[in-house]
């Protein structure tokens, strides 16, 4: 046999190499010729020769040799084929009665054309790449009007047609917009013309796709008056004898390439879907995709699956025990930064607004569902997934969580269920797994954190490696992402672009190996230990608002220390107010100055009052306010206050340093404890610049020589407000209530006594205009030292007065007290530095 085989490929290589070709000169293919899949050097050629018919070994090269009859491209690249492929005995026969058929050994039909009895007389092959039967008269038959995966310059791509490769199809639709499904269901991408094009013109009535020689893809149409363009190739316009053609490859995505001349190699200039992971089913069902360097890999979600076929991971997982079977409780597995792709039309049936746990629990009671994706990202969406095809993307820029059933840990059941298969207790059966199952589930997200914080606090190498074995705790709640020194320094380009200087650091701008676009903090005069670094890297990653920038990950490597945070478009907040004029092409209406007010407060209030472990910002600043391409406000830069080595005074100099002891709380410069009232103090100074477009500490004529914060106080009590409110909003559209309002509460907020300012839930109500507030007091007025009655906070307490509780309270609008939870937030930090 397998001598057999040699000889049959040393024949094939005495024909390649000792048979001098017979290539066919001539343009015209008479009826009644054949072509050998054993004599793959004869070929049908185009007049210039760059483009052939015949047979080409399959790529890559299967055993035994299979062959496929094709048209390529000078150097060997097929842009059509006929069919499958075919062992060493196939042929090709171009038939008397003009069809033209492709048989394998046995002389099977594998495929024809079918236009037998049609007239044809002749075949050619244009020096365009298009194979064409033809009658006397006209084309009968063309590989232009049949494409199999690819498309070249001059072929004319309409409605009617389609390229397939595997179970994905690429099509253009009526309205000219260019689509890519799974399974001829599944639309994962969808690309319509530019807006500026089809704002101007009516619907399209009959639009063709073309791939210009020069590298463009465009669309015309009777109504277009000029060709739209869809997509430019890398090297578009570059000359030279290059064959750009667009392929519809095996993974699912559409490519224009670009080939010399007798080269046989391409090149990549455009891809349709940049992150590769989003094409749906790229690695099978319940496949996992993720990147591993810059190469997309394919994983399962976690020992409880397994690899449909070992030897190739784009075939997808298998449940080892399938949830049919399951002779135990089924639990959810826990996938963070994962989700379920879902596209149309697939989209909207399935969505629903409810918290985390709700879209764990319902889809684990639940019949049919087989996983369930939380996004994550402030809308509460969770979709739930039917038993289907699931396909998986797993990335640290990603906010959403999925879960997935499993045939879980075995939990011991308690006998009288495991016996009484009673059939009177089958009800109560059900309704005890179902509370097991419940509890089951509870208990293990329980175990899942305990796990998380063992696993932070634990100081080990191979601690968050991002590998392709998707281990359970890999993906635990909150995992942040450990990232290399140099995978940072690669998505950075070498710490090129640098975005700004925090009190922390430099901030670069980098890009992952997913295409996210990522900020990249260099953290400097960090000594803590790596121990506590990961500590509190790991709370800050747990800290999840809206109104929060997100930390992605992190690096740890000798003495480096970076975190790696979600990238705002639109910088930070000090960018906009205080731009001078000719910067100023950056503008806030009011609208966006209040959104962004109230979203820095609500995300404050989730730091003090509502995450698991409080945390006091520490340096509330206008650099510190982020802005998304939606001016959604998200604060940054915190839970990195304890980072510092407590010993180290270069911090507070730091910030004096920098100009930022305008937003300091009194306390803070008298060396008193900071709590989370000193964050309240921040923020009132910030709000007042938000207003105003000044900075608070700003000493002019215009301002009697006194600070901005000080002279607007006065100026509110004359009823001076437009003389505070930013000139640059004039003849703008302004909601005064909100202005009045945000005044006032900047005045509450900066109150020099902290326990005289309101809790920051408050002030988000203040805002709102949800809780009455009354006149604030002068911010300096010093009111006489009452007795000791309220919560004192700290170690020091000799001048942190607890006393305006009452002096709220006898105005009768602010009930506020110091909520107990501001003493745990406590900052280390200070109370270090006064023992
Ligand atoms: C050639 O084919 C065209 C299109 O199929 C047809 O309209 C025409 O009548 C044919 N001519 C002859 C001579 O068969
Ligand atoms: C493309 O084909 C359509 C329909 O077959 C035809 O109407 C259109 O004129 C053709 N366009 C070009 C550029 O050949
Ligand atoms: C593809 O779709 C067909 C029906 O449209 C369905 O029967 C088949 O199961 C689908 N394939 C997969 C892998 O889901
Ligand atoms: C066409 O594509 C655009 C995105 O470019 C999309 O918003 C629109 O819904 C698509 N139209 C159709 C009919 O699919
Ligand atoms: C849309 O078309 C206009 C004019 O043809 C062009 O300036 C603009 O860059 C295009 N936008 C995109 C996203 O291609
Ligand atoms: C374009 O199509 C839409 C939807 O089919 C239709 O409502 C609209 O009237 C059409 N516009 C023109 C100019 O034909
Ligand atoms: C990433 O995956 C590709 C394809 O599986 C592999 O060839 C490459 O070596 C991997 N790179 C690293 C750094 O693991």
């Amino acid at each position: 046999m397998t001598l057999y085989l040699r000889l049959l490929l040393l024949s094939l290589f005495c024909h390649l190499f000792l048979t001098k070709p017979i290539s066919a000169a001539a343009a015209t293919i008479p009826l009644a010729s054949s072509l050998f899949a054993s004599n793959p050097n004869k070929t049908w050629s185009s007049p210039d020769s760059s483009f052939s018919f015949g047979f080409f070994p399959s790529d890559p090269p299967t055993f035994p040799p299979s062959f496929t009859a094709a048209v390529a491209y000078s150097g060997g690249l097929p842009i059509w084929s006929a069919g499958p492929s075919v062992d060493s005995a196939g042929a090709l026969h171009f038939l008397s009665s003009g069809a033209l058929r492709l048989v394998d050994g046995s002389n099977r039909t594998v495929w024809d054309s079918n236009t037998a009895g049609r007239g044809v007389s002749s075949a050619q092959i244009d020096d365009s790449g298009n194979l064409v039967l033809r009658n006397a008269t006209a084309a009968v038959w063309s590989s232009f009007d049949n494409p199999t995966d690819t498309i070249v310059p001059s072929q004319n791509f309409t409605v009617a047609k389609v390229l397939r490769s595997g179970v994905y199809t690429f099509k253009l639709i009526e309205n000219g917009n260019l689509t890519l499904l799974w399974n001829d269901t599944i639309v994962y991408w969808n690309q319509g013309l530019n807006s500026s094009v089809t704002s101007n013109t009516p619907n399209l009535t009959s639009p063709s796709l073309e791939l210009q020689r020069i590298g463009i893809l465009t669309i015309s149409d009777p109504k277009l008056a000029t060709a739209a363009i869809v997509a430019y190739s890398n090297d578009y316009a570059e000359a030279g004898d290059i064959l750009r053609f667009l392929r519809l490859e095996s993974d699912g995505n559409v490519r224009i390439y670009s080939s010399a001349k007798g080269s046989g190699t391409k090149t990549e200039g455009w891809a349709a879907v940049t992150d590769q992971c989003q094409v749906f089913g790229y690695c099978g069902n319940m496949g996992i995709c993720s990147y591993n360097d810059s190469n997309p890999i394919c994983g399962c979600p976690s020992l409880n699956f397994e690899a449909v076929d070992p030897k190739d991971s784009r075939k997808g997982c298998k449940r080892k025990m399938e949830i049919e079977d399951c002779p135990q409780s089924v639990t959810m597995l826990d996938l963070d930064h994962t989700r379920f792709l879902t596209y149309p039309p697939e989209t909207d049936s399935q969505i629903f607004s409810v918290s985390i746990s709700a879209c764990i629990l319902n889809c684990l009671v639940s019949n049919p569902c087989d996983a369930s994706t939380a996004l994550s990202d402030g809308t509460g969406m969770c979709y739930y997934k039917t038993p289907g095809y699931l396909s998986g993307y797993h990335s640290p820029a990603l906010t959403s969580r999925s879960f997935i059933k499993v045939c879980g840990p075995v939990i011991p059941n308690p006998p009288s269920v495991v016996d009484g298969a009673g059939k009177k207790k089958g009800w109560q059966m059900k309704a005890w797994i179902v509370v097991l199952v419940v509890v089951a589930s509870l208990l293990g997200l329980m175990a899942l954190e305990g796990g998380l914080w063992w696993w932070f606090c634990r100081n080990s190498p191979s601690f968050g490696a991002l590998s392709a074995q998707y281990a359970l705790l890999e993906y635990a709640s909150g995992a942040p992402v450990q990232f290399s020194y140099k995978e940072l320094q690669r998505a950075t380009k070498g710490f090129k672009e640098k975005l700004g200087a925090g009190g922390f650091g430099a901030v670069y701008k980098g890009i992952l190996a997913n295409r996210t676009v990522v900020a990249v903090k260099q953290l400097e005069g960090i000594e803590q230990g790596e121990k506590q670094f990961r500590m509190e890297v790991a709370t800050v990653s747990s800290t999840h608002h809206l109104n929060l920038v997100r930390l992605i990950g992190f690096c740890s490597e000798g003495r480096h220390r970076l975190l790696v945070y979600e990238f705002m478009k639109n910088g930070s907040l000090d960018d906009f107010l205080f731009a001078t004029e000719e910067q100023s092409g950056r503008f806030l209406s009011w609208e966006n100055r209040f959104k962004i007010a109230l979203g820095t407060a609500r995300g404050i209030t989730y730091l003090h009052e509502e995450c698991r472990d409080c945390i006091v910002h520490c340096d509330i600043k206008p650099e510190n306010i982020l802005l998304d391409e939606s001016y959604n406000s998200k604060v940054s830069d915190f839970g990195l206050a304890k980072l510092v080595n407590p010993k180290d005074h270069r911090y507070r100099t730091l910030t004096s340093v920098r100009g930022t002891r305008g937003y300091l709380a009194p306390e803070w410069l008298a060396n008193l404890p900071i709590t989370s009232q000193s964050d309240i103090y921040s923020y009132g100074m910030v709000l007042l610049e938000i207003v105003s477009g000044r900075r608070n500490f700003e000493v002019s004529e215009e301002t009697d020589r006194k600070k901005f914060s000080i002279w607007a106080y006065d100026a509110f009590e004359k009823g001076n407000v437009m003389g505070i409110i930013d000139k640059r909003l004039s003849g703008q559209d302004v909601d005064m209530d909100q202005v009045i309002r945000a005044i006032q509460v900047t005045f509450w907020c900066i109150q020099e006594q902290p326990s005289h300012r309101p809790m920051m839930g408050k002030v988000v109500q203040m805002l709102e205009g949800i809780t009455e507030m009354g006149k604030p007091p002068s911010p300096r007025a010093i009111i006489e030292a009452p007795t000791i009655e309220g919560p004192v906070s700290g170690t020091s307490t000799s001048l942190v007065a607890p006393s305006s509780i009452s002096s709220f309270q006898s105005s009768g609008v602010l009930p506020s007290t110091p909520a107990s939870n501001m003493e745990k937030a406590t900052v280390s930090l200070i109370q270090s530095d006064l023992s």
